[in-house]
């Protein structure tokens, strides 16, 4: 599944532009692996990685453009099957002898798009007019020597060519968003009918080779995990599990920062499905013992980020004795890296710089372990898949992100116990109530925030109360480096504030942050 195995990938070329990522996720989606480079990116270097097809990235809006990412020509020259995309497919126009006239006009956005003739093999079976999504300044203004224009759109006639002898193909538009009506179609014409490629690439092999390959590198030694509770940490656990059995163990830090039914989910539903030996360490006291007093958000993060080092630690400490006890060293600590981690903390010049917060809730740098990372090149939609197939209760599969470091970071103020657990009763009430209108699939998460160094006068019952504000923070987004408000039915919204007001003492409003991402990030801390 990755180079180094028999699977063999498309490869995707990053001109730096976001939709690198989303381009190799459709191609997976397609059924066939596929794997990000850099456009930095050698002739040489692609050759060695025997790709069965290259598909090129957009970017920015203009090759003529000073820096814009240059790509080697001579991987025209490989004769391996190549789809263009926007720049990417301006870059090939130039590359094989096509013009690029730089108009200095955008066509942006939702564009009607006209097909000539059947559309060969790339457009076929797709309307003669049809919907695409445009973001670009310079245009291709005559196609390459033995190359058919497919398409045009009112201001841009060479919006789409072929030439099928040579298996090159390139449009203008962008078909792995979903704005473009039949963008899936496009990519999969590309992938099963031009370049002959099979749909065979499912997460069932992918736990399969995993199994082997975890196993022929563990040997008999012993592995432990860190659990967070989260997606990620929870299948990467359950693959080795699955490789190795008890020579895992699984530690979980229950920092007193989970929400309700977290830490039950962890340690009943979780261990109940996958079997896991799991450790759990009590650590409230001691992380709320240091919150104390401390309000500022960096100074929380620090803090709560050091603590969980110390608690992973002090029992990795104790099971390295016993494991050594037992004639068998701890070797390796499972990690839940997946592939856009990968990919963003070094994926090469020109990768879009996609996530950048302060990974609190990471663990110590200079363990003595090796790493297992089974996830290392999977997207998230990958990973919950194998989730699933590793019976993994849909409740931790499905979850929806939230941040290492807990409700510490959704308190404004000082992080209390009582705070706690007032905030802990009104996000389990907003999570219940967006689950029971259907909406979990419509929002990338939704943080409710305690201002708990706000008050204000409210009427509750016979009489006059000074309670707290929550905020509701309902968002929608791709990849978290976005996001909009997202916005919810009126009465959800009303049927969350009444539960909140009646069944949770302490607060006595509720608000809605309509603020999108930028200015405003997604948590508040
Ligand atoms: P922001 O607030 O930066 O959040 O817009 C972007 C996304 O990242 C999540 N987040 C974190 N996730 N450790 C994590 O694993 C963290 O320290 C952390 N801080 C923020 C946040 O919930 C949102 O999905």
């Amino acid at each position: 599944m990755s180079t180094d195995t028999a699977q063999r990938p498309v490869l995707v070329v990053d001109f730096g532009a976001q939709y690198a990522q989303l381009i190799a996720r459709r191609v997976r989606e397609a059924g066939v692996f596929s794997e990000l480079v850099p456009h930095t990116i050698t002739a040489d270097e692609v050759a060695a990685k025997r790709p069965v097809a290259i598909i090129l990235s957009g970017g920015p809006s203009s090759v003529y453009a000073e820096g814009a990412p240059a790509f080697d020509p001579q991987v025209f020259s490989l004769g391996i099957p190549t789809l263009g995309i926007c720049y990417g497919f301006q870059v090939m126009a130039q590359a094989l002898g096509g013009e690029v006239a730089h108009t200095g006009q955008r066509e942006y956005g939702a564009t009607d798009a006209t097909v000539a003739g059947d559309g060969g093999v790339l457009l076929g079976g797709t309307p003669a007019s049809q919907n695409v999504w445009m973001s670009h300044g310079d245009s291709v203004a005559k196609a390459p020597e033995g190359y058919e224009v497919l398409a045009s759109t009112a201001s841009t006639p060479v919006a789409a060519f072929g030439n099928a002898e040579a298996c090159f193909y390139g449009v203008q538009w962008h078909p792995e968003v979903k704005h473009s009506d039949h963008g899936q179609r496009v990519i999969e014409n590309f992938l099963h009918q031009a370049a002959g490629l099979p749909a065979d690439w499912t997460s069932g092999n992918v736990i399969e080779e995993q199994v082997a390959r975890i196993r022929e590198q563990v040997g008999s030694a012993r592995v432990i995990s860190a659990l967070s509770g989260g997606v990620d940490s929870a299948v990467s656990t359950a693959l080795v599990h699955r490789a190795i059995g008890d020579q895992l163990t699984a530690v979980f830090v229950d920092h007193g920062l989970l929400r309700q039914g977290e830490r039950e989910q962890v340690e009943k539903d979780y261990v109940e499905s996958t079997g896991v030996r799991l450790i759990t360490v009590d650590a409230e006291d001691t992380f709320l013992g240091h919150l104390a007093g401390v309000t500022d958000p960096e100074a929380k993060r620090k803090i709560i980020g050091r603590e969980f080092i110390r608690a992973f630690e002090k029992v990795q400490r104790d099971l390295v004795e016993e494991a050594k006890a037992e004639g068998e060293p701890i070797k390796f600590l499972v990690q839940g890296t997946l592939y856009p981690d990968v990919v963003e903390s070094g994926g090469g010049s020109g990768t879009a710089n996609i996530k950048s917060h302060h990974n609190v809730g990471g663990l110590p740098e200079d363990l003595d372990f090796s790493l297992i990372e089974p996830l290392r090149t999977l997207f998230k939609d990958e990973v919950r898949q194998i989730g699933r197939e590793l019976g993994i209760p849909e409740a931790i599969v499905g979850r929806q992100p939230f941040p290492g470091p807990g409700l510490g970071i959704r308190i404004i103020g000082e992080v209390t116990k009582d705070r706690l657990e007032t905030l802990r009763a009104a996000d389990a009430i907003a999570r219940a109530e967006l689950t029971a209108a259907g909406l979990d699939q419509e929002i990338w998460q939704c943080p409710v925030v305690l201002l708990a160094d706000v008050r204000s006068v409210g009427v509750q019952g016979d009489g006059r109360t000074y309670g707290h504000p929550v905020v509701l923070r309902p968002v929608s987004s791709e990849d978290a480096m976005t996001a909009d408000w997202t916005r919810l039915p009126y009465d959800v919204l009303a049927k969350i504030s009444n539960r909140i007001t009646n069944e949770v003492s302490e607060v006595n409003r509720v608000t809605l942050d309509v603020t999108s991402k930028p200015p405003a990030t997604i948590e508040w801390e």
